[in-house]
């Protein structure tokens, strides 16, 4: 079963996101028969619209009477079927609800139903809910003139992320939390949308956008590499690594590991001359923070190793990743910044860089539970997240 079938809300607490629409059909049906006879749900897909419906019926303990297209087409069923349900306010003792759902649907030909609608919304005893996408269609005019307009909103993604959690504990499954807001915020409002990506996602056990994400940055650094070693040397070789997801120090790390896997002889030895002019021009980055040299290590690491070769290859070749040497690299860069963060608490509460590295288990625990000390420590984006691992 469909998860938004079955969880579909029903009653007005579980429509989330609308409470503005929720007042207004509470007042509605409480009021009816002092104003407009109908009332019309109109919004973006996945809102609520058709539950906040039968969530109306059942709060009020009433009867949905739904319509659709064909039925109000049918002049003869209306007249016998819809007919006397509606004069006769009640037979069963239930109030009733006559539910039009996706009025969009009425065909726009002059026999479409729309008339038969308008006359209903006229004579009807009990109060009718219409629904659309969108209802500012020239065709619908008079409807709009014969009916109260309530807009439902697309639903925030913060409401649409708690509606996924409170159904995944339901479930008892679990789906990362980063999973879920990336769902949330690209279901745009539509809430149905986000709940069926949740579904199929849940059935695909073991994908975490993490997995994805680096699935995909493995696919295109293996293919860049492939245009580098193999490919002729062309003006859009120096555009290569742009597409990479990947900075240009951990490129540096895949072109290095690689470069025996491809080249022989002569050509490795002019690759290796390449890197390690690209590898001095990252040390007068670092060093000097001349960030312009980017521009020439990138030269290096892209013209140069590519251009090495003395002919073009083909076949295939099995490029390794750089595990040992990324560790150590990523290990070095954890050090700088649990360095950078102990410097600044150290100057801020006077003691000495040495011991707030010593202490710094304690430290991070300090800084990490209280949002006031980073900011006086003006902590950068990289220093937050790394206290947030
Ligand atoms: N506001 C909401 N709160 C909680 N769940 C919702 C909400 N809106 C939609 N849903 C979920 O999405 C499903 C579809 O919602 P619904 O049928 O009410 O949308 P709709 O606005 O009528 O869409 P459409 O325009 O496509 O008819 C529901 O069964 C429910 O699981
Ligand atoms: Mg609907």
């Amino acid at each position: 079963m469909p998860w938004c079938e079955k969880y579909r809300p029903t009653s007005f607490s579980e429509v989330k996101g609308q409470d503005f629409a929720i007042e207004n059909l509470k007042r509605f049906i409480q009021t009816f028969g002092s104003g407009k006879n109908a009332i019309i749900l109109h919004g973006p897909p996945g809102t609520g619209k058709t539950s906040l419906a039968y969530a109306a019926a059942k709060e009020t303990d009433s009867e949905i009477f739904e319509l659709n297209a064909s039925d109000l087409r049918n002049r003869q069923k209306l007249e016998e079927v819809l007919k006397p349900a509606i004069e006769q306010k009640s037979i069963t003792k239930k109030r009733k609800i006559i539910l039009i759902d996706e009025v969009d649907g009425l065909s726009t030909t002059e026999r479409g139903g729309l008339p038969e609608l308008l006359y209903l919304i006229t004579k009807t005893k009990c109060p009718m809910i219409i629904t659309a996408n969108n209802v500012w269609d020239r065709r619908f005019s008079l409807l709009r003139q014969k009916s109260e307009l309530i807009k439902l909103k697309e639903v925030e993604y913060k409401i649409i992320k708690d509606i996924l959690i409170s159904i995944l504990r339901k479930e008892g499954l679990f789906v990362d939390n980063e999973i879920l807001t990336s769902i949330s915020i690209k279901a745009k409002g539509d809430i149905r949308a986000a709940i069926n990506d949740l579904q199929t996602l849940a059935h695909t056990k073991e994908i975490t956008i993490e997995s994805i994400d680096e699935r995909n940055k493995e696919v295109d650094i293996f293919n860049v590499l492939k245009m580098v070693f193999k490919g002729k040397p062309t003006k859009d070789i120096l555009e290569v690594y742009d597409s990479v997801n990947l900075s240009l120090d951990e490129i540096f790390l895949w072109i290095e590991e690689n470069i025996p896997a491809e080249y022989q002889g002569k050509e490795l030895a002019r690759a290796y001359e390449y890197l390690s002019k690209a590898d001095v021009f990252k040390g007068r980055i670092y060093k000097q923070q001349y960030w312009r040299f980017l521009i020439y290590e990138n030269i290096l690491l892209s013209y140069g190793i590519s251009s090495s070769k003395t002919q073009i290859k083909d076949g295939f070749t099995a490029y390794k990743r750089p595990s040992r040497i990324l560790k150590i690299w990523l290990n070095n860069q954890r050090i700088a910044k649990k360095k950078s963060i102990a410097e600044k608490y150290a100057k801020h509460v006077h003691i000495g860089g040495k011991r707030a590295l010593q202490e710094f288990a304690i430290i991070k625990q300090i800084i990490k539970s209280n949002p006031l000390i980073q900011k006086q420590l003006k902590l950068d984006d990289d220093e937050t997240a790394y206290l947030d691992r």
